[in-house]
């Protein structure tokens, strides 16, 4: 059974208490039961897993290499700052599905760029979090 990693980065352990006008009020438990759903319906499985920590987060996508068949990720802040997790995602041969759940480009000009967009096949952003929903569409999609 495929597995797929769905990373969470800085703050989104806050997510449906933090900035609720603009994440919105659902938490990652809520996004976690609702992608288990769709990969159970298709075969899959899902991990989902969040981290504060850079670090945390290269060490889970280099445990990918052996273990996921593709990632989903919402490197939070760490999209507009980190060539180490762009660098580890090369080390990833499987396809990536960047997301934001907020229109990272109508808001402040510093997060216009992300250094994770050059490695992902694809970037959904501004879907909330049902933007989790449409990657995993794809990532199923790619992995065939
Ligand atoms: C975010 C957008 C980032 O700019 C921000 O730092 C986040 C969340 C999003 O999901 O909209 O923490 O990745």
């Amino acid at each position: 059974m495929p597995e797929i990693l769905i990373l969470n980065g800085p703050n989104l352990n806050l997510l449906g208490k933090r900035q609720p006008e603009i994440y919105g009020r659902e938490t990652l438990a809520d996004v976690e039961a609702a992608c288990a759903a769709i990969a159970g319906a298709a075969g899959a499985s899902i991990t989902l897993r969040q981290s504060n920590s850079e670090a945390q987060l290269i060490d889970w996508i280099h445990q990918a290499r052996e273990t996921a068949a593709g990632i989903i990720i919402n490197p939070a802040a760490f999209t507009h700052t980190s060539v180490a997790i762009y660098d580890a995602l090369n080390a990833f041969e499987g396809p990536v599905i960047e997301v934001h759940i907020s229109n990272v480009h109508k808001r402040e000009s510093f997060r216009h760029h992300s250094y994770v967009s050059l490695r992902a096949e694809g970037v959904i952003a501004g879907c909330g979090v049902q933007g989790y929903e449409l990657a995993l569409a794809r990532v199923l999609r790619l992995i065939g």
